[in-house]
Formats: structure tokens, sequence, C-alpha cells
């Protein structure tokens, strides 16, 4: 493993995934394959964009004639696929990109690490593909996959898809399914930037329904090390959970958030609930605990840190909620404040 294509590697994730590589093997080659949509950002990579190791060509997973030629082009031996349409309210608006890109894209690459015999494969996974989890119980890799959401469904469809092609083709992949991930670079339409760019401004913050859904909120750098062992350690044909095991009402969430910023609790307006929203997933994490991973932070230390990394770093978000965004907010949540 030398030459890393690191699709969606302009987005929060992928791109905390690249800084983390480049940082961590001076030796790897890494290409970031983006199409740049309104979630991919170039700012998330400024630190290394004169890296000597570091490529960026814009294109879109789908574009069968792109994806191959970079393959070529840069010697790829490994695809990391974390392009994706990647927010669930967005979704249940419309699914069309979520579908095009997850589902075709995912065999377009799948085929292009096939085609060029590719040492791995590994695709971004959720633990949304588990649907709804009831209390008490987490979910383990053999679980069947039960998404709810249109965005579920497109993440769920891709990780049936690459296992197919271990099984039919011998192709060597590997899937790691995270929870909630927070930290530096997130788009503020997910719900920890969004809640404390706006109390960092005075602004209501928009709980949906009664707000005691529960998620694991999970420091992306932890993440990003569970991908790093698995991409060198995982058994080839297996997914891994990657979660923190420990699961937070939203309302706690933004407790820490209100605290940490210094902003009063008169912000949490509850408003109209997200259609077919899941109360809860939870994470059995025990399969990559065996590879000798553990998170380094709680969430609570991952929702503190992230919220003061959005009031140290306006020059980051301010550009972005000024622009199209305006349209975005106006049109998921003008109605929601009436009707509750
Ligand atoms: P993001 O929305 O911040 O970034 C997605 C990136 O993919 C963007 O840079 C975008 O330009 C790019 N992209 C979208 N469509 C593309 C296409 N057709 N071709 C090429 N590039 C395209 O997403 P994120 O939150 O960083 O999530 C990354 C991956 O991790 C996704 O696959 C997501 O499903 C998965 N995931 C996210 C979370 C989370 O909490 N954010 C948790 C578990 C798994
Ligand atoms: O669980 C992993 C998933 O986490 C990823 O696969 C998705 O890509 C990512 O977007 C995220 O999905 P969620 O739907 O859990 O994240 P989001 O930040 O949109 O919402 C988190 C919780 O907060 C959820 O219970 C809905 C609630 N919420 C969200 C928004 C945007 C609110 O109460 N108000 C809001 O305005």
């Amino acid at each position: 493993m030398k030459n890393l294509m690191i699709t969606g590697g302009a987005g929060f994730i992928g791109a905390n995934f690249v800084l983390y590589v480049l940082n961590r093997y001076p030796d790897y080659n890494v290409v970031v394959y983006d199409k740049l949509t309104y979630a991919g950002n170039l700012d998330n990579l400024l630190t290394v964009k004169d890296h000597s190791h570091y490529h960026f060509v814009q294109g879109d997973i789908c574009d069968t004639v792109v994806v191959n030629e970079t393959v070529q082009k840069y010697d790829i031996d490994t695809i990391v696929n974390f392009a994706a349409e990647t927010h669930v309210d967005r979704s249940i608006m419309n699914p069309d990109a979520f579908i095009q890109t997850s589902v075709y894209g995912t065999y377009v690459l799948l085929e292009a690490a096939r085609k060029y015999k590719l040492e791995r494969y590994h695709q971004i996974s959720t633990d949304e593909v588990y649907g709804h989890i009831p209390p008490g119980y987490s979910s383990k890799e053999t679980d069947n996959l039960v998404p709810r959401s249109p965005y579920a469904a497109s993440k769920a469809s891709a990780d049936l898809l690459v296992q197919s092609y271990f099984i039919t083709y011998n192709l060597p992949v590997t899937i790691t399914r995270g929870s909630n991930n927070i930290g530096p670079y997130q788009y503020p339409e997910k719900v920890v930037p969004l809640f404390a760019t706006n109390a960092l401004d005075n602004e209501p913050l928009p709980v949906y329904g009664d707000g005691r859904q529960m998620r694991e909120y999970q420091y992306v750098t932890d993440h990003c090390e569970a991908i790093d062992l698995v991409l060198h350690r995982g058994v080839i044909g297996e997914a891994y959970n990657v979660g923190t095991a420990v699961e937070m009402e939203n309302i706690e969430m933004i407790d820490i958030l209100l605290t940490t910023l210094d902003r009063p609790q008169s912000l949490i307006h509850h408003v109209k609930d997200r259609e077919g929203h899941d109360r809860r997933y939870s994470l059995n994490i025990d399969k990559i605990g065996a590879l000798g991973w553990e998170p380094r932070h709680t969430p609570r230390e991952a929702i503190a840190q992230t919220a003061r990394w959005y009031r140290d770093n306006e020059w980051w978000w301010r550009k972005i909620k000024s622009g199209a965004f305006k349209e975005y907010y106006e049109k998921q949540y003008g109605h929601r404040w009436q009707n509750k």
C-alpha cells in the first residue's frame, strides 16, 4: 500500500483522513479525487496543498473515464471511498444524488479496483445502515441491514455491492461503519457544527422533536485511526463497526456545547421532527477492539473540543454560512419554526 486514491477527500472526514495519512506515512502518495459538491471544500486541505506527496483531481466517482485515468496515471494501489452525499435531511428533500453517487459511483470504483487489480478497496460506511436500534442492543457487523432513510439506504446498497464484489470476484475489500463524527471542517448543516455556529451568533438551535434521540458522537481523528488500522490489519472481506460505545441524547450534547461556548439554554427551540427519524443508533465495537483500537476521546471531550474549534476558526465557517447555505437553511427550517 503506497499510492492511495481518497475519494471524497475534500469533505469533512476525508480531509481529516488525508491530513492524518500524510502526517503518519511520509512515504505514501495521496490522490484526492473529489467532485467538489457543496460539501467539498479545498480550505480543508490548505495545510497540505503544496505537499509533494499530495495531488488533487476534480472528478465525479460516477465518471468511469476520469476514475480509470486517475487510477492509471497515479499508479493507484488502494481506493478509500469517502465520496457520498451525506446529509439525511437533504436525502429526504431530494434523494437523487444520493443514489447516483453511493450506488452507481461505488460500482464504478469497484469496477476500477477490479480492472486494475488494486491491493485494496475500502468502503467508508455508517451505523445508519443498521437502522433504528431498540434500547439494550448494540449492532454487530453480521446484523441485517435495515436502513430507513434514503441516505441510509444508499449507503447500505453500497455495502451490499462491496460485499458482492468480494464474494463474486474475490476483490480485496474492507468496510468500516462509523458512528456520528464531529471535529474540524464539518459542513455546518450537521447538528454539532450547526448548533455551535448558531450558538456563537446567539441564533436559536432547532432541536428536532423532544431531542432525546441517541447518537454516539465520535471525534473524527479517532475514526481516522480506526480506518488506518483496518486498512493495514483488517481481514479482507470483513466489515468493522467504529463507534464509542457511549451513547448520548442530543439534549445532553447540546448542554455540553452551550456550556463550552458560554451560551444560554434559552437558545434551545424544539421544532418539528425529522421524518422517519431514527431514535437510536448503537454499535458493538468488540471486533475492531480485538484489532487493538479504542477511541482516544470520550463523546463529552469530542463535543467540547469541536465547539472550541468552531469558536476559534470563524475564517472557515463564516464564508460557508453566508453563501448558498442561507437558501438551504430557509428551505429546511423555515416551516419548522411555526410547525412543531
Ligand atoms: P461530506 O459531505 O463532508 O463530504 C463528502 C465529500 O464527497 C465532499 O467532498 C464531496 O464533494 C464529495 N463527493 C460527493 N459526491 C461525489 C461524487 N459523485 N464524486 C466525487 N466526490 C463526491 O461527508 P463526510 O461527513 O466527510 O462523510 C464521508 C463519508 O463517511 C461518507 O461516505 C459518509 O457516508 C461516511 N460517514 C459519515 C459520518 C459522519 O458522521 N459524518 C459517519 C459515518 C460515515
Ligand atoms: O450516524 C452516522 C451518520 O451521522 C452519518 O452516516 C451521516 O452522514 C451524518 O450526517 C450523521 O447523520 P445524523 O442524521 O445522525 O446526523 P445529523 O447531524 O444530521 O443529526 C444528528 C442528530 O441531531 C439527529 O438525531 C438529528 C438531530 N438534529 C439534527 C439537525 C441537523 C436536530 O435535532 N436538529 C438539526 O437541525
